[in-house]
């Protein structure tokens, strides 16, 4: 019985394709490869000496998607598949509402006519807006999505819900990440968008190899120790790895679990810089600049109810996150 990963060439999907596959599951990939380039399928293949099927297919393809689930003994879905650029979204919010909620939904109605009815799906921390932290997933959401990107995510989490409600052969899990950041150990995967980057570490990365000039630090006058805001950065190995946690339970499961995936410790945007600056011996110039718009001040998840319902935790320190975000980037700039 396989996992289908659709969005398995992206960020994060390709290092949990190598967890999975490593964990000796078998593995089918669905990527339009929108955001994705082919070669990614080789390196995974490289990392774990193990062959998975790939197709490139849009997950709003009925008829492709169909064709998979006919090809393979497909038993769960991980569903990473969507476009995820928070400033892109404000633009194209239509495009958004279409590829994440269009596209969830077609995956859905497909995997219902093959009577495979159990899903992980990438959620996100920006679903918890202005709470306060520590953020739990008992906590209310769905009042202040501040982007379209983020309003997907709380669109597909009721939907999601309220399929669970309509049938309990369904098992659905929400994983809330909260910031991945690193890379595959081995340098071969790991996270380079197009354009000029708007999350932290992507844009980190293009300054040590000196493709950018200087990073801008937005806002140093908010109310936290050093006055830059507070994340809780994952290592995307780590968080790959929480995705076999779940499809373990999910194999088994009915109705639906939120699980928050994040180490429960924020760092500062000055800490990131910092710690980088010092495992990597290498100098980021920054500067501070006004706070950017939409921004909240402080954001770190509890992370306990994963770890005592799905037995996950991080074992990754900043410093390897740090590491490993420069070793990938050297590796793809050289
Ligand atoms: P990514 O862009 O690297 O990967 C997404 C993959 O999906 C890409 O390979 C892209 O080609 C593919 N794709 C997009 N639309 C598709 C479609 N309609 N059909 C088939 N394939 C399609 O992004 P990522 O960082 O790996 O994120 C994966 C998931 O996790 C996304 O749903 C994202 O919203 C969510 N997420 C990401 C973060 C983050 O900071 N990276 C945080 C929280 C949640
Ligand atoms: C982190 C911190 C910035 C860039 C976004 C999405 C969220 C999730 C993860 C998908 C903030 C500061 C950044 C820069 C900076 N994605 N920063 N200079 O905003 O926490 O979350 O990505 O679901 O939904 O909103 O992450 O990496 O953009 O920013 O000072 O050039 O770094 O202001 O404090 P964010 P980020």
């Amino acid at each position: 019985m396989a996992v289908l990963v659709t969005g398995g060439t992206g960020y994060i999907g390709s290092v949990t394709c190598v967890k999975l596959l490593q964990a000796g599951e078998e593995v089918v990939i669905a990527d339009n490869l929108s955001n994705s380039d082919i070669s990614v399928t080789d390196r995974i293949k490289k990392i774990t000496g193990k062959n998975f099927s790939f197709y490139k297919a849009d997950v709003r393809d009925k008829a492709a998607m169909r064709d998979i689930f006919a090809k393979h003994k497909i038993e769960a879905c991980i569903h990473f598949a969507g476009l995820k650029a928070v400033y892109e979204s404000i633009s194209k919010p239509l495009e958004y509402y279409d590829n994440n909620i269009g596209g969830t939904i077609a995956l859905l109605e497909i995997m219902k006519e093959a009577n495979v009815k159990k899903i992980v799906f990438s959620s996100s921390a920006t679903v918890y807006g202005n709470n306060e932290p520590p953020f739990s997933e008992d906590m209310e959401i769905g009042l202040e999505t501040t982007n379209p990107y983020g309003t997907t995510k709380l669109f597909i989490e009721k939907i999601l819900g309220d399929l669970a409600i309509s049938d309990p052969e369904w098992g659905v899990m929400l994983l809330r990440y909260f910031n991945p950041i690193g890379a595959d150990e081995s340098g071969l995967l790991g996270d380079d968008p197009n354009g000029i980057p708007t999350n932290l570490m992507p844009y980190i990365q293009r300054v040590a190899t000196g493709k950018l000039p200087k990073l801008f630090i937005y806002g140093n006058d908010y109310e936290t120790p050093d006055g830059t805001c507070i994340r809780d950065y994952i290592h995307v190995a780590d968080l790959a790895r929480g995705h076999i946690n779940a499809v373990y339970r999910v194999r088994t499961m009915s109705g639906i679990d939120i699980y928050n995936l994040g180490t429960g410790t924020g760092y500062s945007v000055l800490d990131i810089v910092k710690t980088f600056m010092k495992v990597n011996d290498i100098d980021v110039p920054f500067e501070y600049a006004p706070r950017r718009d939409g921004d909240v001040v402080t954001s770190f998840c509890d992370p306990t109810k994963a770890k005592r319902e799905i037995g996950f935790t991080t074992e990754k320190t900043l410093d390897d996150m740090c590491r490993d975000s420069y070793n990938f980037i050297k590796k793809l700039t050289n």
